[in-house]
């Protein structure tokens, strides 16, 4: 795709689109019909058009709309559209000639490279038999070269998991990181927290039992998108790190206990947190598809699995679900399981994967820092490495938060 000629109308955002110019434009029933010479057709919409364009509603400090839907024109006000002798899109309101759209990013929405999931790397389940440790690309260099965090986010988004090696060991690494992500999703566990056995645990997590393969705070309207774990120091005997993809094992008890598979998805369950100083609740089922918006939450941690939130009928086919579920989880099919080492850190999708852990005791110390972050912060960040180069250089603050 060519570069955009200097005088390229503004698009309504940051993306470098390039250039694409239009081969033919015309109107009809209050839509613009572009064509380009590869064949490739788009409709318009004109008040969508009104709304987008620069030298019409776009606010160009800020690259978006400043049109309130009462300010829109009629679709009867469209009168022309034509392609300019730079290719790009020229279209005429009876109150305003002469607008010119910027044909790569008509292109790249004809493309539906505008929607969420398009501009990510498309997830891949796995089991045991794809790895038998999680996925590790060297991370000592990883604050310093954002080729290497693109493809750890990468990892991450792909497969659910993805592990840095060798990585620093100092307390706020894992901290630092994850804030040069995006925003760390705080909890009533503190920003960054630690993962140790403690004399007055607060969690089950800070206790060396055994942990059963689950996904954290399903207490929360939404659990967080992600979670990364940083080995400090470990020197116990046992406690290692299992996992498994929640989208193969939930596609295992579809297809092999659908009456289970039923019940994880359509019962719900009252979750709440035990904490002394807190009292989040939510309630949910087990398995919740969501929506193409909102996709795959598992709200797996039964330690604050409070009670059932059904029929008394349905009760014991509940139960008989959550055990299918469990074993599943740990079945060696899906699960893995390997050992910490220090300056490892293990970054999963939180929604997706299932964690758990192998019990440890006696001598030695095992210490891990933690923190959490939202999938939307993550997923921002990996958009915007994964841009095409040369990225413009009037970014701007985001303006989405308005008084
Ligand atoms: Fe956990």
């Amino acid at each position: 795709m060519a570069n955009s000629p200097s005088n390229a109308p503004l698009t309504p955002d940051y993306i470098d689109h390039g250039w694409a110019p239009l081969a033919a434009a015309s109107v009809s029933d209050g839509f613009v019909h572009v064509r380009w010479p590869d064949g490739a057709e788009f409709a318009a919409y004109s008040l969508w058009l009104a709304e987008n364009a620069d030298g019409y509603g776009l606010e160009p400090t800020v690259r978006e709309s400043a049109l309130e839907p009462t300010d829109l024109p009629s679709a009867a006000a469209l009168v022309s559209a034509s392609v300019d002798d730079d290719g790009a899109l020229l279209v005429g309101w009876e109150h305003r000639a002469g607008v010119r759209i910027h044909p790569g990013w008509l292109r790249y929405v004809a493309d539906r490279r505008h929607l969420p999931e398009s501009a990510l790397p498309a997830t891949a389940p796995w089991t045991a038999a794809e790895f038998a440790e999680p996925p590790t690309i060297d991370g000592s260099e990883i604050l310093d070269d954002e080729s290497v965090l693109e493809r750890w986010l990468t990892g991450l988004v792909r497969h659910g998991i993805c592990r840095l090696a060798d990585t620093p060991t100092d307390l706020d690494f894992v901290g630092r990181l994850v804030g040069s992500i995006g925003p760390i999703r705080d909890t009533n566990f503190g920003r960054v927290w630690s993962v140790r056995a403690d004399v007055d645990p607060n969690s089950t997590a800070n206790t060396g039992l055994d942990l059963g393969q689950h996904t954290d705070l399903p207490t929360r309207e939404v659990p967080p998108g992600f979670q990364f774990l940083h080995c400090i120091e470990n020197t116990v005997d046992g406690g290692w790190s299992r996992m498994s993809d929640g989208l193969a094992v939930v596609e295992a008890i579809r297809s092999e206990h659908p009456d289970a598979y039923d019940a994880l998805t359509t019962l719900e369950w009252v979750f709440m947190n035990r904490a002394r100083d807190a009292e989040h609740r939510w309630v949910g089922p087990i398995i919740d598809h969501g929506s193409a918006s909102q996709p795959l939450t598992l709200r797996a941690f039964y330690p604050v699995r409070s009670a059932p939130h059904m029929a008394a009928d349905d009760i014991p086919r509940a139960y008989e679900s959550l055990r299918i579920f469990a074993t599943v989880a740990r079945d060696p099919r899906f699960q893995i399981r390997y050992p910490f080492r220090p300056g490892d850190l293990v970054g999963f999708d939180n929604r997706r994967v299932l964690h758990g852990r192998d019990a440890f005791e006696g001598g030695g110390s095992r210490h891990l820092r933690g923190c959490y972050s939202d999938h939307d912060d993550l997923y921002s960040k990996l958009r915007v490495l994964r841009r095409p180069a040369p990225r413009p250089e009037s970014a701007h603050p985001t303006s989405e938060v308005s008084a």
